[in-house]
Order: C-alpha cells, then structure tokens, then sequence
C-alpha cells in the first residue's frame, strides 16, 4: 500500500487522520517537532489501529534535515501536511515566527516534492479564508477576504503557493482542505485534543471548566444578530474531518481530482450558537456548566457555516456524526486525560 507523510501526525487533526489513514491499510511515517504535541499520542493510534506507524522527530524549519528525510523516503506518494503554528492571538504578536513556521516549511516540502515522480499533496486549509462572508452557507467560491491575522494570512498564502507551484509542476497534485471548526475526540478516547495551557476555542475550554481546571467559561457577546444572540459556528467532528483527509487522497492518487489544485470546504453544513454548543454538553454530559455572558471577542465574525454540496458530490464524503456526538467524544477524552 502507498506510503504517505503525515507532518504534524501526532497533534489533534492529524493523529484521528492517521487513524483512518491505517484503517484503510496505507502506510504511515510521521513527522512531528513535539512542539504542540506528545510522543503518547503514538500509543493511542497503536492501540485504536493495532499498527504502529514510523515517527522521526523533525523540525520542519530544518530544510537538511527535510531534505534528508526526503531522500531516505524517497517512495513517498502523497503528504497531509498539518504541522502548522494556529494560535490567532499569538501570531498577532510573532507574525515573522507564524511565517517561517506555516510559509517556509511549506516551501521546503513542496521543493522535496517537486523531485519526486509524482506527489499528492493535501493541505490544512481553513474556513478562517473567507472572513465573515457576504452569503451563508459559504461556498467554495466565496471570495477570500484580507486577512484578520498572520495566522489567517498563512492559510491563503499558503495556498497561494501552493496553487502557483502546481501550475507549474505537472506531477503534482493538490487539494487544500478548508476546515469549519474541528471538535470531539476519538470514540475510544485514546486519541484527542490536548491544549496547551488556556484553551482559546470553545469546546477544550467548555470541557476544561467541567472537569474543574477553569472556574467558567465566558460566552463572548449574547448582542450578535443571530436568534440567540450568540455566535454561529460549524462544529464538525474530528473522526469525520480526518475521513475527508483520506477520500481525498485517494482521489489524487487515482486521478480523479478535475484540475491539479481544487479546494473544498469541510464542514456539516448546519450552524450552531454558542449556547446551543453549550446545551449540547449539558445535555451528553449531565453536567451543569458554569458560564457568564461577556463582551464580545476581538476580531469574531458573527456566523460561518459551510455549503457542503461539493464536498459531498465530488468527494463523495459527507459528515456522519452529530454535535452531541462531538461533545460526548469530547467529554469522555477529557475525563480520562484530567479525571
Ligand atoms: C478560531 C480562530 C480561527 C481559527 C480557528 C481554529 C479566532 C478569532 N478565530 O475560530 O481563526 O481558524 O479558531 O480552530 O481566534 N467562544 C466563547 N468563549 C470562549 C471561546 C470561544 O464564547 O472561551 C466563542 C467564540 O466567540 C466563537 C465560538 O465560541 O463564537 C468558537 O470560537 P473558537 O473555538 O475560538 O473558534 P473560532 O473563533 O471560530
């Protein structure tokens, strides 16, 4: 079966897609510098697929080491690239350390594929493109809007890239994955998300305050123009976001993607408030959680939920999960993390 590079293999997006990544026979080797994640984690997907897949730490900014690794697998077919810095607020800060870690490690692996025979390449996009769309639910030719962040800015630049080089290099292929908003954990809960420190998104920190770790979350703004006032969101499941990883793979090593760089939003299609997200915790868990409303969140658009239609008619993938199941997957990986 194809052998296939998984950067970032051990963080939360990338371990439940190497999950399904074994489960459908490939290969697996794995890069991760270990900045945002842990070695564990390996144990986790032993357990769950009954396979270890082959892990080098390496730090993606080291382009010997790249190219080293580059030549010693040089039967790689394809690459999931996830490794990336994500913290908004953070690349506000250290725009030039969001560039180097999400641009130029980008350009040193697009170089290594560049020599191979042929290469599929699937890149961690994100819905954060768009900004606050003019029409909901957003379609894929939605404009992409100016940046709110260097965080944001690597995405459409990143894809800029990599849609450039594509043109150019006919033995590769691309597809750039926008992500809504990924959340849950693996059913088993030996697999994830594992924050560090204060977690800025909405479902660690609603399961941190439940086990005890925060004392309340804070809504941010119950005034927005939507029915309850809070913020819409698609939440999509973890296990059915890394599903869509491996379809399109599949896809490009088959020949079937219609142009060498095609994008498509992930996402379940329906939106849901912030209390709604809460409710639904409430509800799986039978917890109460302790939450006040605040003001409201520097730079959050208002509502975000995709238009799933070419996903699910050119990928043929379509979400099989729901909210309430993300947040029980959720709430069980916390309890036996902190519990
Ligand atoms: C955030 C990033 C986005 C990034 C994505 C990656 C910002 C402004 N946006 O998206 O660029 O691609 O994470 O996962 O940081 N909320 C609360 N209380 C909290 C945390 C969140 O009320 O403590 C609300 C937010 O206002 C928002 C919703 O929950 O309405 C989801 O927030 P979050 O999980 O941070 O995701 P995004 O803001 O959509």
């Amino acid at each position: 079966m194809d052998k296939i590079l998984v950067t970032g293999g051990l963080g939360f997006i990338g371990s439940h897609t190497v999950v399904e990544l074994q489960n459908e026979g490939y290969e697996v080797v794995i890069i991760d510098d270990l900045s945002n994640s842990s070695e564990k984690v390996l144990d986790g997907i032993t357990t769950i697929t009954g396979k270890t897949p082959l892990f080098e730490k390496l730090d993606l900014k080291d382009k010997g080491g790249v190219e080293a690794f580059f030549a010693k697998h040089n039967d790689i077919k394809g690459v999931i690239h996830f490794a990336a810095s994500k913290a908004v607020g953070e690349s506000v800060q250290e725009p030039l350390l969001y560039y180097e870690n999400n641009i130029g490690t980008l350009v040193y692996i697009l170089k290594e594929l560049k020599k191979l025979p042929s290469a599929a390449f699937i890149f961690s996009s994100s819905c954060t493109v768009y900004g606050q769309a003019d029409e909901l639910p957003i379609t894929e030719n939605a404009p992409v809007k100016q940046a709110e962040s260097p965080y944001g800015n690597t995405k459409q630049i990143g894809e800029e890239i990599i849609k450039d080089t594509c043109r150019v290099v006919p033995n590769l292929k691309a597809i750039a994955l926008r992500y809504f908003n990924p959340v849950g954990a693996h059913e088993t809960a030996e697999i994830g998300e594992l924050p560090i420190g204060v977690p800025q998104n909405l479902v660690p920190f609603i399961t941190q305050t439940a086990i005890g770790l925060r004392e309340e979350l804070s809504v941010f703004g119950d005034d927005y123009p939507t029915p309850d006032g809070t913020c819409i969101r698609d939440y999509i499941h973890v296990v059915d976001l890394a599903k869509a990883h491996v379809v399109a793979l599949g896809r490009l090593l088959q020949g079937k993607n219609k142009s060498n760089f095609e994008t498509f939003n992930l996402g379940t299609g329906t939106g849901s408030s912030v209390l709604e997200v809460v409710k639904s915790f409430e509800k799986v868990s039978d917890e109460k959680l302790n939450y006040k409303i605040v003001g409201r969140r520097e730079g959050d658009i208002i509502s975000a939920y995709a238009d799933t239609n070419k996903a699910n008619d050119e990928l043929g993938w379509k979400t099989t999960l729901t909210l309430d199941d993300a947040m029980r997957s959720a709430w069980k990986w916390e309890q036996k993390v902190r519990g």
